[in-house]
């Protein structure tokens, strides 16, 4: 089925030319950047990390292709963003000695891998990590890239009936839905009410705000109503309009926002191994 026209409006984007600490690569007119000329084995100075925080701003997911990094200068890249987020749902994953750092890695015995669906990470978590910092160390031969949507672009490109219909909406998010089956039986798994459609702290824009890996229903309606608009809502954003994608090199980094994008992992390289780590980084109560 052919995607469904739509008319985006240009996101506010300074020009590349205006960076100059950084060198910032856009992947297409809406979403996603490569980026050159950090040098993440010494301390990031502030102009380079302003201009980071910038291109994250504008370009909502960002991309580093460098050599290995360790715990220390992983973490040192996330602090440029913000503190740590520690996801109570990952703690069977966590790297001892550094709390905030999550393993992901898939191979030939995985059952299932991290992402599979459409989703914003922890959107579960009553405060969402606002950003995700996936370093990955080791690649298949060939597949394993990830999908990113934007969630700006979701929203515009919905009928203004549509937006009216769930502009007052709240949804339930829960961690069950995506760990249930993974994690100790006796952890205790989050659940959330956040708005439909939530408005950026920064940028002041909205987004949508409901996904299939977490969502459960829309509070308030009756089962059937809740299933079709959810059902709808989740074919909508992954219009390949709204998208980037990254195809991973060893030691790459994408750093990205959960508050204006959803993303997806695929795992079209099974029995292939895919390994690294993910710092992600607190963010506040959705409005
Ligand atoms: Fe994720």
């Amino acid at each position: 089925m052919p995607a469904p026209e739509v008319t985006l409006s240009e996101p506010p984007r300074t020009s590349p030319a205006s960076y100059r600490a950084i060198g910032v690569k856009p992947l297409n007119p809406t979403v996603g950047a490569e980026i050159t000329g950090v040098d993440l084995a010494q301390p990031i100075p502030q102009n380079v990390a302003a201009e980071l925080r910038r291109a994250f701003e504008e370009h909502m997911v960002i991309f580093l292709r460098g050599p290995a990094i360790d715990h220390e200068a992983h973490a040192r890249l996330a602090k440029v963003f913000g503190k740590p987020h520690v996801a109570p749902s990952t703690v069977q994953w966590r790297v001892e000695g550094h709390p905030e750092v999550t393993k992901i890695h898939a191979d030939g015995d995985s059952k299932y891998v991290a992402g599979e669906d459409w989703h914003s990470d922890m959107s579960c978590d009553p405060e969402p990590p606002m950003g995700s910092v996936l370093y990955l160390h080791t690649l298949p031969p060939l597949g394993g890239d990830t999908v990113f949507a934007s969630m700006y672009a979701a929203y515009e490109a919905l009928s203004d009936t549509m937006k009216a219909t769930i502009a007052d909406l709240r949804a339930v998010h829960s961690s069950a839905k995506s760990f249930g089956d993974k994690v100790a039986r006796d952890l205790e798994l989050p659940t959330s009410s956040h708005p439909m459609v939530r408005t950026h702290p920064v940028s002041g824009r909205k987004a949508l705000f409901v996904n299939r890996g977490y969502t459960t229903h829309i509070e308030g309606l009756p089962a059937q109503e809740s299933e079709a608009i959810l059902r709808f809502l989740y074919e909508h954003v992954a219009n390949p309009n709204f998208q980037c994608r990254f195809t991973w090199s060893s030691h790459a980094i994408a750093i990205w926002d959960n508050r204006c994008l959803q993303h997806m992992a695929i795992w079209d390289y099974f029995p292939q191994t895919r390994s690294g780590f993910r710092i992600q980084i607190q963010g506040d109560r959705p409005v």
